[in-house]
Protein backbone atom coordinates (compact mmCIF):
# COMPACT_ATOMS: atom_id res chain seq x y z
CA UNK A 1 0.00 0.00 0.00
CA UNK A 2 1.29 3.41 -0.49
CA UNK A 3 2.43 5.19 2.71
CA UNK A 4 0.67 8.47 1.49
CA UNK A 5 -3.11 8.03 1.91
CA UNK A 6 -6.01 8.04 4.68
CA UNK A 7 -5.66 4.43 4.71
CA UNK A 8 -1.93 4.00 5.64
CA UNK A 9 -2.43 6.16 8.02
CA UNK A 10 -5.68 4.22 9.31
CA UNK A 11 -3.38 0.70 9.68
CA UNK A 12 -0.30 2.36 11.09
CA UNK A 13 -2.40 3.77 13.86
CA UNK A 14 -3.93 0.79 14.24
CA UNK A 15 -0.59 -1.06 14.35
CA UNK A 16 0.78 0.97 16.47
CA UNK A 17 -2.04 0.62 19.02
CA UNK A 18 -2.21 -3.60 18.90
CA UNK A 19 1.11 -3.43 19.72
CA UNK A 20 1.70 -1.61 22.58
CA UNK A 21 2.96 1.27 21.35
CA UNK A 22 0.49 4.72 21.63
CA UNK A 23 -2.84 4.17 23.44
CA UNK A 24 -5.94 6.71 23.23
CA UNK A 25 -5.46 8.69 26.22
CA UNK A 26 -8.10 8.32 29.13
CA UNK A 27 -9.83 5.74 26.46
CA UNK A 28 -11.73 4.09 28.91
CA UNK A 29 -13.64 7.67 29.93
CA UNK A 30 -13.81 7.80 25.38
CA UNK A 31 -10.92 9.27 25.37
CA UNK A 32 -9.70 13.41 25.19
CA UNK A 33 -9.74 14.68 21.43
CA UNK A 34 -6.37 14.19 20.10
CA UNK A 35 -4.99 12.44 23.20
CA UNK A 36 -2.46 10.10 23.08
CA UNK A 37 -0.37 8.07 25.32
CA UNK A 38 3.01 6.26 24.78
CA UNK A 39 2.94 2.44 25.60
CA UNK A 40 5.50 -0.12 26.91
CA UNK A 41 7.07 -0.25 23.26
CA UNK A 42 6.22 3.56 22.86
CA UNK A 43 8.25 4.84 25.53
CA UNK A 44 10.90 2.74 24.36
CA UNK A 45 11.19 4.16 21.10
CA UNK A 46 10.98 7.50 22.26
CA UNK A 47 13.60 7.11 25.10
CA UNK A 48 15.60 5.72 21.76
CA UNK A 49 15.04 8.22 20.08
CA UNK A 50 16.20 10.92 22.71
CA UNK A 51 19.31 9.38 23.48
CA UNK A 52 20.57 9.58 20.19
CA UNK A 53 19.63 13.20 19.56
CA UNK A 54 20.96 13.69 23.11
CA UNK A 55 24.29 11.94 21.73
CA UNK A 56 24.61 13.63 18.73
CA UNK A 57 23.43 17.23 18.93
CA UNK A 58 24.79 17.52 22.92
CA UNK A 59 27.69 14.78 23.77
CA UNK A 60 29.35 14.11 20.88
CA UNK A 61 28.85 17.81 19.71
CA UNK A 62 31.85 20.77 20.72
CA UNK A 63 30.83 23.77 22.95
CA UNK A 64 27.27 22.13 23.58
CA UNK A 65 25.84 21.85 26.67
CA UNK A 66 22.70 21.03 28.33
CA UNK A 67 19.57 22.47 30.49
CA UNK A 68 16.14 21.41 31.87
CA UNK A 69 14.37 24.41 32.70
CA UNK A 70 10.63 24.47 34.09
CA UNK A 71 7.44 24.34 32.02
CA UNK A 72 6.07 27.33 34.07
CA UNK A 73 7.70 30.73 33.60
CA UNK A 74 7.46 33.89 35.25
CA UNK A 75 4.71 35.16 33.26
CA UNK A 76 6.90 38.29 31.97
CA UNK A 77 8.95 35.81 29.67
CA UNK A 78 5.51 35.43 27.38
CA UNK A 79 5.37 39.06 27.38
CA UNK A 80 8.85 39.36 26.53
CA UNK A 81 8.98 36.96 24.05
CA UNK A 82 6.08 38.00 21.80
CA UNK A 83 3.90 35.23 23.00
CA UNK A 84 1.19 36.67 24.75
CA UNK A 85 0.52 39.19 21.72
CA UNK A 86 1.54 37.35 18.76
CA UNK A 87 1.31 33.58 19.04
CA UNK A 88 -1.77 33.21 17.98
CA UNK A 89 -4.41 31.54 15.13
CA UNK A 90 -6.79 32.98 13.08
CA UNK A 91 -10.41 31.27 14.43
CA UNK A 92 -13.84 30.95 12.94
CA UNK A 93 -16.85 29.26 14.33
CA UNK A 94 -19.81 27.73 12.54
CA UNK A 95 -22.90 29.15 13.82
CA UNK A 96 -24.65 26.04 12.64
CA UNK A 97 -22.56 23.18 14.67
CA UNK A 98 -20.61 25.18 16.27
CA UNK A 99 -17.47 23.44 14.97
CA UNK A 100 -14.89 25.84 15.28
CA UNK A 101 -11.33 26.17 12.78
CA UNK A 102 -8.39 27.70 11.64
CA UNK A 103 -9.47 30.22 9.02
CA UNK A 104 -5.74 30.01 6.83
CA UNK A 105 -5.79 26.36 7.33
CA UNK A 106 -9.39 26.11 5.55
CA UNK A 107 -8.36 28.55 2.81
CA UNK A 108 -5.30 26.21 1.96
CA UNK A 109 -7.65 23.13 2.70
CA UNK A 110 -10.20 24.24 -0.08
CA UNK A 111 -9.10 26.79 -2.13
CA UNK A 112 -5.59 27.74 -4.27
CA UNK A 113 -5.07 30.89 -2.45
CA UNK A 114 -2.21 31.82 -0.64
CA UNK A 115 -2.06 33.14 2.94
CA UNK A 116 0.41 33.83 5.66
CA UNK A 117 0.44 35.19 9.70
CA UNK A 118 0.15 37.97 7.80
CA UNK A 119 -2.85 38.25 6.24
CA UNK A 120 -5.54 40.01 7.65
CA UNK A 121 -8.66 38.79 9.56
CA UNK A 122 -10.50 40.83 6.96
CA UNK A 123 -8.85 39.58 3.86
CA UNK A 124 -9.15 35.73 5.03
CA UNK A 125 -13.01 36.43 5.73
CA UNK A 126 -13.31 37.96 1.81
CA UNK A 127 -11.06 34.91 0.72
CA UNK A 128 -13.73 32.15 2.54
CA UNK A 129 -16.42 34.37 1.54
CA UNK A 130 -15.09 34.80 -2.31
CA UNK A 131 -14.61 31.22 -2.64
CA UNK A 132 -18.15 29.88 -0.87
CA UNK A 133 -16.18 27.59 1.80
CA UNK A 134 -18.75 25.92 3.42
CA UNK A 135 -17.86 24.05 6.97
CA UNK A 136 -16.16 20.96 6.41
CA UNK A 137 -18.38 19.43 9.19
CA UNK A 138 -21.91 20.38 8.52
CA UNK A 139 -22.02 21.85 4.71
CA UNK A 140 -23.62 24.87 5.77
CA UNK A 141 -22.11 28.29 5.06
CA UNK A 142 -22.95 30.16 8.20
CA UNK A 143 -19.52 32.09 9.76
CA UNK A 144 -18.69 34.00 12.40
CA UNK A 145 -16.23 36.98 12.15
CA UNK A 146 -12.14 35.58 12.65
CA UNK A 147 -11.01 36.38 15.78
CA UNK A 148 -7.64 36.21 17.63
CA UNK A 149 -6.90 32.75 19.08
CA UNK A 150 -3.77 32.82 21.38
CA UNK A 151 -2.46 29.08 21.70
CA UNK A 152 -1.06 29.40 24.79
CA UNK A 153 -2.36 26.85 27.61
CA UNK A 154 -3.40 29.13 30.55
CA UNK A 155 -3.60 28.34 34.58
CA UNK A 156 -3.44 30.11 37.79
CA UNK A 157 -0.36 29.51 40.41
CA UNK A 158 -1.09 29.81 43.64
CA UNK A 159 -4.72 30.11 45.75
CA UNK A 160 -5.72 33.08 44.86
CA UNK A 161 -7.58 33.77 41.53
CA UNK A 162 -6.78 36.70 40.08
CA UNK A 163 -5.13 37.90 36.94
CA UNK A 164 -1.85 38.39 37.92
CA UNK A 165 -1.62 34.93 38.89
CA UNK A 166 -2.02 33.94 35.57
CA UNK A 167 0.75 31.53 34.37
CA UNK A 168 1.39 29.68 31.13
CA UNK A 169 2.35 25.87 30.06
CA UNK A 170 5.53 26.76 28.12
CA UNK A 171 4.65 26.55 24.49
CA UNK A 172 8.21 26.22 23.06
CA UNK A 173 11.37 24.91 25.58
CA UNK A 174 13.00 27.40 23.83
CA UNK A 175 12.69 30.43 26.19
CA UNK A 176 13.49 28.69 29.27
CA UNK A 177 17.08 28.60 27.43
CA UNK A 178 17.10 32.59 26.46
CA UNK A 179 16.61 33.30 30.32
CA UNK A 180 19.18 31.35 31.57
CA UNK A 181 21.79 32.44 28.70
CA UNK A 182 23.74 34.34 31.24
CA UNK A 183 23.93 31.67 33.88
CA UNK A 184 24.55 29.12 31.59
CA UNK A 185 27.72 31.29 29.63
CA UNK A 186 29.00 32.30 32.49
CA UNK A 187 29.32 29.30 34.75
CA UNK A 188 30.30 27.00 32.20
CA UNK A 189 32.43 29.77 31.04
CA UNK A 190 31.24 29.40 27.00
CA UNK A 191 32.61 30.97 24.22
CA UNK A 192 30.82 31.90 21.06
CA UNK A 193 29.46 30.13 19.32
CA UNK A 194 28.32 27.66 21.47
CA UNK A 195 24.78 25.52 22.01
CA UNK A 196 22.37 25.28 24.65
CA UNK A 197 20.38 21.75 24.48
CA UNK A 198 16.76 21.19 25.58
CA UNK A 199 14.27 17.93 25.60
CA UNK A 200 11.04 19.07 27.27
CA UNK A 201 7.12 18.91 27.25
CA UNK A 202 5.81 22.31 25.13
CA UNK A 203 1.46 22.91 25.10
CA UNK A 204 -0.30 23.99 22.70
CA UNK A 205 -4.50 24.86 22.80
CA UNK A 206 -4.13 23.73 18.52
CA UNK A 207 -7.25 24.76 17.35
CA UNK A 208 -6.86 21.45 14.86
CA UNK A 209 -4.60 19.13 16.08
CA UNK A 210 -5.13 16.18 14.14
CA UNK A 211 -3.00 13.38 11.74
CA UNK A 212 -2.61 11.05 14.91
CA UNK A 213 0.15 12.29 16.55
CA UNK A 214 1.10 14.55 14.38
CA UNK A 215 -0.16 17.92 16.03
CA UNK A 216 -1.30 17.57 19.33
CA UNK A 217 -1.55 19.55 22.24
CA UNK A 218 0.50 18.47 24.77
CA UNK A 219 4.46 16.94 22.95
CA UNK A 220 8.14 16.96 23.33
CA UNK A 221 10.25 19.12 22.02
CA UNK A 222 14.12 18.68 21.10
CA UNK A 223 15.59 22.56 20.52
CA UNK A 224 19.13 23.58 20.34
CA UNK A 225 19.36 27.33 20.82
CA UNK A 226 22.97 27.73 18.98
CA UNK A 227 24.56 31.76 19.88
CA UNK A 228 26.92 32.70 17.92
CA UNK A 229 28.37 35.80 16.27
CA UNK A 230 26.10 37.55 14.09
CA UNK A 231 28.58 37.41 10.83
CA UNK A 232 28.75 33.52 10.95
CA UNK A 233 25.35 32.79 11.37
CA UNK A 234 24.69 32.11 7.64
CA UNK A 235 27.50 28.90 7.80
CA UNK A 236 25.99 27.56 11.06
CA UNK A 237 22.41 27.73 9.57
CA UNK A 238 23.69 25.78 6.57
CA UNK A 239 25.68 23.45 8.73
CA UNK A 240 22.71 22.89 10.83
CA UNK A 241 20.85 21.96 7.88
CA UNK A 242 23.33 19.21 6.59
CA UNK A 243 23.80 18.23 10.32
CA UNK A 244 20.16 17.17 10.80
CA UNK A 245 19.97 15.81 7.51
CA UNK A 246 22.73 13.30 7.95
CA UNK A 247 21.19 12.99 11.51
CA UNK A 248 17.88 11.34 10.30
CA UNK A 249 19.37 9.40 7.11
CA UNK A 250 22.16 8.30 8.67
CA UNK A 251 21.46 7.40 12.21
CA UNK A 252 17.46 7.51 12.13
CA UNK A 253 17.39 5.80 9.19
CA UNK A 254 14.99 7.82 7.76
CA UNK A 255 14.55 6.57 4.01
CA UNK A 256 16.00 10.38 2.03
CA UNK A 257 13.26 9.95 -0.61
CA UNK A 258 10.89 11.10 2.23
CA UNK A 259 12.84 14.35 3.32
CA UNK A 260 12.23 17.78 1.74
CA UNK A 261 13.40 20.96 2.79
CA UNK A 262 10.94 24.12 2.44
CA UNK A 263 12.55 27.67 2.91
CA UNK A 264 9.84 29.68 4.05
CA UNK A 265 8.57 32.71 2.35
CA UNK A 266 9.05 36.19 3.03
CA UNK A 267 5.54 36.50 4.74
CA UNK A 268 5.05 33.22 6.30
CA UNK A 269 7.82 34.04 8.24
CA UNK A 270 7.43 33.74 12.69
CA UNK A 271 7.54 37.08 14.14
CA UNK A 272 11.02 36.18 15.55
CA UNK A 273 12.52 34.73 12.30
CA UNK A 274 14.34 36.39 9.36
CA UNK A 275 14.89 32.90 7.91
CA UNK A 276 13.30 29.63 8.75
CA UNK A 277 13.95 25.94 6.43
CA UNK A 278 11.48 23.16 7.49
CA UNK A 279 12.62 20.03 6.81
CA UNK A 280 9.62 18.14 5.68
CA UNK A 281 8.75 14.49 5.51
CA UNK A 282 6.30 12.84 3.75
CA UNK A 283 3.88 11.55 6.88
CA UNK A 284 0.41 9.45 5.44
CA UNK A 285 -1.16 12.78 5.48
CA UNK A 286 1.30 14.72 2.71
CA UNK A 287 4.62 16.39 2.95
CA UNK A 288 5.13 18.14 6.35
CA UNK A 289 7.39 19.98 8.74
CA UNK A 290 9.31 17.61 11.08
CA UNK A 291 12.02 19.31 11.93
CA UNK A 292 12.49 23.64 11.78
CA UNK A 293 15.59 25.53 11.43
CA UNK A 294 14.89 29.41 12.57
CA UNK A 295 17.63 32.42 12.70
CA UNK A 296 16.04 34.06 15.62
CA UNK A 297 18.61 36.77 15.25
CA UNK A 298 18.94 38.72 18.57
CA UNK A 299 15.46 38.79 19.12
CA UNK A 300 14.90 37.06 22.22
CA UNK A 301 18.16 38.16 24.30
CA UNK A 302 17.04 41.87 23.27
CA UNK A 303 13.34 41.50 24.37
CA UNK A 304 14.28 40.09 27.48
CA UNK A 305 17.34 41.74 27.91
CA UNK A 306 14.67 44.97 27.75
CA UNK A 307 11.85 43.61 29.81
CA UNK A 308 13.95 42.51 32.66
CA UNK A 309 16.85 45.02 32.63
CA UNK A 310 18.93 42.18 32.86
CA UNK A 311 22.60 42.76 31.08
CA UNK A 312 22.13 40.14 28.33
CA UNK A 313 25.36 39.99 26.43
CA UNK A 314 28.78 38.71 25.84
CA UNK A 315 31.59 40.16 26.58
CA UNK A 316 34.19 39.22 23.08
CA UNK A 317 37.12 38.43 25.04
CA UNK A 318 39.17 39.54 21.56
CA UNK A 319 37.88 42.55 20.95
CA UNK A 320 36.89 43.74 25.24
CA UNK A 321 32.94 44.68 23.06
CA UNK A 322 30.22 43.61 24.42
CA UNK A 323 27.83 42.06 21.82
CA UNK A 324 24.21 40.13 21.85
CA UNK A 325 24.94 37.57 20.54
CA UNK A 326 22.63 35.81 17.57
CA UNK A 327 20.75 32.76 17.57
CA UNK A 328 20.50 29.83 15.20
CA UNK A 329 17.68 27.52 16.21
CA UNK A 330 16.73 23.27 15.06
CA UNK A 331 13.60 22.66 16.94
CA UNK A 332 11.64 19.02 16.17
CA UNK A 333 9.21 17.08 18.14
CA UNK A 334 9.88 13.76 19.63
CA UNK A 335 7.09 12.67 18.55
CA UNK A 336 6.69 13.65 14.99
CA UNK A 337 10.25 12.02 15.00
CA UNK A 338 8.63 8.88 16.30
CA UNK A 339 5.56 8.95 13.91
CA UNK A 340 8.15 9.72 10.61
CA UNK A 341 9.99 6.47 11.85
CA UNK A 342 7.35 4.09 12.40
CA UNK A 343 6.43 5.04 8.72
CA UNK A 344 10.12 4.44 7.36
CA UNK A 345 10.20 1.21 9.22
CA UNK A 346 6.71 -0.35 8.25
CA UNK A 347 6.82 -2.97 5.91
CA UNK A 348 4.13 -5.76 5.33
CA UNK A 349 6.07 -8.01 3.43
CA UNK A 350 4.62 -10.81 0.96
CA UNK A 351 6.52 -14.46 2.01
CA UNK A 352 6.42 -17.29 -0.04
CA UNK A 353 3.36 -18.84 1.74
CA UNK A 354 1.92 -16.12 4.12
CA UNK A 355 2.94 -12.79 4.82
CA UNK A 356 4.48 -10.93 8.02
CA UNK A 357 4.34 -7.34 9.30
CA UNK A 358 7.47 -5.96 9.95
CA UNK A 359 9.13 -2.67 11.53
CA UNK A 360 12.09 -2.31 10.11
CA UNK A 361 13.78 -0.32 13.29
CA UNK A 362 17.68 0.06 13.44
CA UNK A 363 19.40 -1.39 16.11
CA UNK A 364 19.47 1.28 18.67
CA UNK A 365 16.08 2.18 18.02
CA UNK A 366 14.37 -0.97 17.97
CA UNK A 367 12.35 -1.15 21.38
CA UNK A 368 13.81 -4.67 22.06
CA UNK A 369 16.64 -6.33 21.10
CA UNK A 370 16.64 -9.78 21.82
CA UNK A 371 13.42 -12.43 21.96
CA UNK A 372 14.27 -15.13 24.39
CA UNK A 373 12.21 -18.46 22.64
CA UNK A 374 12.46 -21.76 24.19
CA UNK A 375 11.56 -24.16 21.70
CA UNK A 376 9.39 -25.91 23.77
CA UNK A 377 8.12 -25.49 27.32
CA UNK A 378 10.36 -28.14 28.76
CA UNK A 379 13.54 -25.90 27.33
CA UNK A 380 12.23 -22.84 29.79
CA UNK A 381 14.42 -22.76 32.74
CA UNK A 382 17.92 -22.94 30.81
CA UNK A 383 16.51 -20.51 28.07
CA UNK A 384 15.08 -18.25 31.05
CA UNK A 385 18.88 -17.95 32.27
CA UNK A 386 19.84 -16.15 28.71
CA UNK A 387 17.21 -13.96 28.89
CA UNK A 388 17.93 -13.18 32.29
CA UNK A 389 21.64 -12.72 31.64
CA UNK A 390 20.64 -10.58 28.92
CA UNK A 391 18.58 -8.29 31.45
CA UNK A 392 21.71 -8.09 34.04
CA UNK A 393 23.88 -6.68 31.02
CA UNK A 394 21.24 -3.84 30.42
CA UNK A 395 19.71 -5.36 27.28
CA UNK A 396 15.98 -4.74 26.27
CA UNK A 397 14.86 -8.21 25.65
CA UNK A 398 11.45 -10.38 26.19
CA UNK A 399 10.87 -13.78 26.72
CA UNK A 400 8.16 -15.61 25.31
CA UNK A 401 7.37 -19.00 25.27
CA UNK A 402 3.54 -19.51 24.18
CA UNK A 403 2.63 -20.44 20.36
CA UNK A 404 4.18 -21.77 17.98
CA UNK A 405 8.12 -20.96 16.64
CA UNK A 406 6.62 -19.21 13.74
CA UNK A 407 4.12 -17.38 15.05
CA UNK A 408 6.24 -16.02 18.16
CA UNK A 409 8.74 -15.22 15.32
CA UNK A 410 5.81 -13.17 14.00
CA UNK A 411 5.18 -11.44 16.69
CA UNK A 412 8.95 -10.15 17.37
CA UNK A 413 9.00 -8.91 13.33
CA UNK A 414 5.63 -6.76 14.19
CA UNK A 415 6.87 -4.98 16.76
CA UNK A 416 10.78 -4.95 15.65
CA UNK A 417 13.00 -7.21 17.55
CA UNK A 418 15.99 -7.19 16.23
CA UNK A 419 16.85 -10.36 17.03
CA UNK A 420 15.13 -14.03 17.98
CA UNK A 421 16.97 -16.60 20.05
CA UNK A 422 15.30 -20.04 20.22
CA UNK A 423 16.85 -22.79 22.69
CA UNK A 424 15.90 -26.27 21.62
CA UNK A 425 17.15 -29.56 22.72
CA UNK A 426 20.57 -29.61 21.25
CA UNK A 427 21.26 -26.19 23.22
CA UNK A 428 21.72 -28.14 26.30
CA UNK A 429 24.54 -30.44 25.44
CA UNK A 430 26.39 -27.94 22.75
CA UNK A 431 25.71 -24.64 24.26
CA UNK A 432 24.73 -23.07 21.58
CA UNK A 433 21.58 -20.95 20.48
CA UNK A 434 19.89 -20.27 17.25
CA UNK A 435 19.91 -16.22 16.72
CA UNK A 436 17.29 -15.02 13.47
CA UNK A 437 18.37 -11.75 11.99
CA UNK A 438 14.85 -9.77 11.72
CA UNK A 439 15.07 -8.39 8.29
CA UNK A 440 16.81 -10.86 6.46
CA UNK A 441 15.45 -13.82 8.58
CA UNK A 442 18.77 -15.46 8.36
CA UNK A 443 19.28 -18.22 11.11
CA UNK A 444 22.94 -19.11 12.46
CA UNK A 445 24.01 -21.23 15.26
CA UNK A 446 26.12 -19.43 17.44
CA UNK A 447 27.78 -20.29 21.03
CA UNK A 448 25.91 -18.95 24.20
CA UNK A 449 29.16 -17.34 25.22
CA UNK A 450 29.53 -15.60 21.53
CA UNK A 451 26.01 -14.01 22.39
CA UNK A 452 27.52 -10.19 23.33
CA UNK A 453 29.07 -9.44 20.24
CA UNK A 454 25.31 -8.77 19.19
CA UNK A 455 24.61 -6.54 22.29
N1 LIG B 1 11.09 27.04 19.37
C1 LIG B 1 10.67 27.01 18.02
C2 LIG B 1 9.42 26.30 17.81
O1 LIG B 1 8.76 25.90 18.76
P1 LIG B 1 7.85 25.34 15.96
O2 LIG B 1 8.06 25.20 14.48
O3 LIG B 1 6.58 25.95 16.40
O4 LIG B 1 9.12 26.14 16.50
C3 LIG B 1 9.18 23.16 16.50
O5 LIG B 1 8.00 23.90 16.63
C4 LIG B 1 8.87 21.69 16.28
O6 LIG B 1 8.01 21.21 17.31
C5 LIG B 1 8.11 21.40 14.98
O7 LIG B 1 9.01 21.26 13.89
C6 LIG B 1 7.42 20.09 15.30
O8 LIG B 1 8.32 19.00 15.10
C7 LIG B 1 7.13 20.23 16.80
N2 LIG B 1 5.71 20.68 17.02
C8 LIG B 1 5.25 21.94 16.96
N3 LIG B 1 3.95 21.96 17.24
C9 LIG B 1 3.55 20.70 17.47
C10 LIG B 1 2.31 20.06 17.82
N4 LIG B 1 1.21 20.76 18.01
N5 LIG B 1 2.29 18.72 17.97
C11 LIG B 1 3.42 17.99 17.81
N6 LIG B 1 4.62 18.53 17.49
C12 LIG B 1 4.70 19.87 17.32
Amino acid sequence: MKKTSNFFQQEIVDHLKNNGFVFSCSEIYNGIANGWDYGPLGVLVKNNIKKLWWDHFVTQTSNAVGLDSSIILNSSVWKASGHLDNFSDPLIDCKECHNRFRADKLIEEFTDESVSENTSFDELKKIIDKHHIVCPMCGKFNWTHIRNFNLMFATQMGVVDEVKNTVYLRPETAQGIFINFMNIQRTMRLKLPFSVCQIGKAFRNEITPGNFIFRTREFEQMECEIFTYPDIKKDIFNEQLNKIQNFLIDVIGLNKDNIRLNEHKKEELSHYSSRTVDIQYNFPHGYSELWGIADRGDWDLTQHAKFSKANLWYLDDKTNIKIVPHVIEPSVGVERLFYALCCDVYEKQQLEKDERIVMHFPKELAPIKFAVLPLVNKLSDEAYKIYQQLLKDNISSVYDSSGSIGKRYRRQDAIGTYYCITFDYDSINDQCITIRFRDSMEQKRIKISELQKYY
